[in-house]
């Protein structure tokens, strides 16, 4: 079979950034190198370093470049000496919204032999994934401030909600939960106090239902959600939800299936209009950055949801496989470094 070659961007970012990047792209190798996927790949320098060689977050330029590449693998960015939000608003958020992402897509799954702070709770207890809502909600920046240090100071912060966005993200965690043995859909939401966004998602909800007869849907409120995450995480299989609250819940999900050096994640473009951008859930790191003590496993189960997206599931699954027969035996390896975690993750999906 004649070999596909698929254009990757590669943005390392800051702090652990590179470090869990280059782990990812060995894992990448070692995958591609036995099968029929060449990987054509460009870095792209942005984040921290550029910010304060060249003031620059996300250059136009840039920008139009990435539109040209099939799918992006990022690191992380951040620092502590960057104000916070330049890095947040400017790349990432910039970057997600010009590229349409409008599916942030986390899975939340407990691998067996991983240690979840919850008591008595196996892997079949713990696997959802949660399709967070990526281009609207209250991150889009509307709002502004006014009379800005003095007392009486306004400061508002917009959830925005399209009839178009809501319904079409919705429409993809149907398509996820009918693609799952479960096939259950919960929306989480806070439709009791924020009325008119809570309710265009519900009457999203119930529109779309009527294209998936087969999935069952259900719905909780944010608040009761972070309390069912610990008590009953059974419940959930598909979760669809807004920007902020999908933010916050999935932090809270990574905790509970192992920690936020495992959660993976994706800001897809189901149209394929733009490329999808794979990057693991957690920042930085500034505290361990250059210590080589990142665990790369969240960018390389980012790097099996890249597979996926570029049609590999095979290759995908492979990766998975590997990274789940690692965590199994991690327990008795005692502490390893981030190489040395992305050599044995490698090794496996080359054997
Ligand atoms: P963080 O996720 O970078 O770190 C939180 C804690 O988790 C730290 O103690 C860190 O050492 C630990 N940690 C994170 N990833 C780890 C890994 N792979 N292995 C082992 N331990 C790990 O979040 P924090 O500290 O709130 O943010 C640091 C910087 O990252 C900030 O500038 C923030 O804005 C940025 N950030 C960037 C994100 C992105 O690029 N998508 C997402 C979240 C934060
Ligand atoms: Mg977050």
């Amino acid at each position: 079979m004649a070999s596909r070659s698929i254009r990757l961007a590669v943005i390392p970012g800051d702090g652990i950034g590179p470090e869990v990047v280059s782990e990812g792209l060995k894992v990448l190798d070692a995958v591609a190198s036995s099968g029929d996927l060449t990987f054509e790949r460009t870095s792209y320098d942005l984040g921290a370093a550029r910010w304060h060689r060249t003031g620059e977050t996300l250059p136009d330029s840039v920008l139009e470049e990435l539109r040209g590449q099939a799918v992006i693998l990022l690191g992380a960015v951040g620092d502590p000496g960057v104000p916070s939000g330049t890095l947040e608003r400017g790349l990432l958020l910039r970057a997600r919204f010009e590229l349409d992402h409008y599916v942030n897509l986390r899975p939340v799954r407990l691998y067996p032999g991983v240690a979840t702070p919850l008591a008595g709770v196996t892997p079949e207890d713990i696997d959802m994934v949660v399709v967070r809502e990526g281009t609207e909600g209250p991150y889009t920046g509307v709002g502004g401030v006014l009379r800005k240090d003095t007392p009486h100071e306004v400061a508002t912060q917009e959830s925005v909600n399209t009839a178009y966005g809501v319904e079409r993200v919705i429409r993809y965690a149907f398509e996820v939960a009918a693609s799952r043995p479960r096939r259950k859909l919960t929306l989480v939401h806070k439709d009791n106090v924020l009325t008119f966004a809570g309710d265009l998602y519900q009457r999203a909800l119930k529109r779309v239902a009527a294209e998936f007869p087969q999935v069952t849907t259900d719905y909780c409120h944010v608040d009761a959600a972070t309390m069912f995450f610990v008590s009953q995480p059974r419940r959930f299989d598909v979760i669809v939800t807004d920007n902020l609250f999908g933010d916050i819940i999935t932090d809270l999900g990574a905790a509970v299936a192992g920690g936020i050096g495992l959660a993976a994640s994706g800001n897809v473009n189901p149209g394929r209009t733009a490329p999808s951008m794979f990057e693991p859930v957690h920042g930085s790191a500034p505290d361990i950055a250059g210590q080589g003590k990142a665990d790369p496993t969240a960018t390389i189960l980012s790097v099996a949801m890249l597979l996926d997206h570029v049609g590999a599931a095979d290759a995908a699954r492979r990766v998975e496989r590997a990274v789940s027969d690692d965590l199994a035996e991690r327990a008795a390896l005692g502490a390893r470094s981030t190489t040395q975690i992305g050599d044995a993750i490698a090794k496996r999906v080359s054997g």
